[in-house]
């Protein structure tokens, strides 16, 4: 696996491979890896013929008041994962090679649907980040394929959105939420939690699957489920962020006559802030469409 700190130099090597006739498949992330991380390059791996991955804790999408500076930064560790999976680029620039000009005065993309909502209302400015800094990745790689973690259900809907609007020529595809063995999805921020709260965390996936079980049983007042999922939330200790039942494609919120839902929560620990999602198809629609839908 050849590591690269320099935009020039990863991209040479990419224009190689790619003349040579091989496709390419994109994991982008902010490192500290974890299976459900290595699961997206297992997926590339299986699609494309070169894997590039990079590791950059995007100082754009956090806020003031966020943990940008505690952010776990393992690379080394990360790196040797990497290996072990086959990775054959590893992209690990500084501030200064992604933002030369300053953050300040960067070149923005903002996705004005669905950016304002749900995780995007609690954390201003944080999708724009998101876009801003995937849509850079997007253009220094030109990959044929790239890969993004349905656990950040909202972050994907939103950078296929930008994709799609921007002509960005590469198809996005969604991996399933890899989970510990109780049900919590594996997230870089879990480190965060303390001994005594793991054990509690998973009832915010337990209340996902609660309301997606009240659905199923023929259950439509979706605000009633909401409220009553957030209590519980409060009630084992955790301040609700939100809990949404919403259309699968527009985020926006469920109508009774929706058949593609996606159930979103986020809540507050301690030391973190942790989000979930669960989608489910009602009535005779493709039930696994979402799981692993690929879009050019
Ligand atoms: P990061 O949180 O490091 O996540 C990188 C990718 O891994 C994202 O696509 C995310 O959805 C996916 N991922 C994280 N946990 C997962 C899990 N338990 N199961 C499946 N996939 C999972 O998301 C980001 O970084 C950044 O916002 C980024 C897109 C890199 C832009 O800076």
């Amino acid at each position: 696996m050849n590591i690269y700190h320099t935009v020039s130099g990863l991209r040479t090597e990419i224009r190689a491979r790619r003349q040579g006739g091989e496709t390419i498949g994109f994991v982008p992330t902010m490192g500290n890896l974890h299976e459900g991380h290595l699961q997206l390059v297992r997926l590339a791996k299986e699609q494309c013929d070169v894997v590039v991955v990079s590791i950059f804790v995007n100082p754009l999408q956090f806020g003031l008041n966020e943990d940008w500076e505690k952010y776990p930064r393992t690379f080394q560790n990360d790196a040797k994962k990497l290996e072990a999976e086959g990775c054959d680029f590893l992209f690990h620039p500084d501030e200064n090679e992604i933002y030369p000009n300053g953050m300040a005065d960067q070149t923005r993309v903002v996705v004005p649907t669905m950016t304002d909502i749900l995780c995007g209302a609690s954390r201003p400015g944080h999708f724009e980040g998101v876009t801003t800094v995937v849509s850079k990745l997007l253009h220094i790689v030109q990959p044929d394929t790239a890969i993004f973690g349905i656990k950040d259900y909202q972050q994907l809907a939103v950078i296929r959105r930008m994709v799609e609007d921007l002509c960005i020529p590469v198809a996005i595809v969604g991996a399933a939420i890899a989970r510990d063995v109780d049900g919590l999805a594996l997230s870089s921020r879990n480190g965060f939690l303390g001994e005594d709260e793991r054990p509690k965390v998973k009832v915010l996936y337990e209340m996902l699957c609660w309301c997606r079980d009240q659905i199923e049983g023929g259950e439509r007042d979706f605000t009633a489920l909401e409220t009553q999922a957030a209590k519980t939330l409060e009630k084992s200790g955790f301040r609700t962020d939100y809990v949404s039942i919403r259309n699968s494609k527009t985020l926006e919120p469920a109508a009774h006559d929706d058949s593609q839902l996606t159930i979103l929560g986020a809540m507050f620990t301690k030391g973190a802030r942790l989000i979930d999602n669960i989608s489910m198809t009602l009535g005779e629609a493709d039930a696994s469409a979402e799981q692993t839908e690929v879009k050019k």
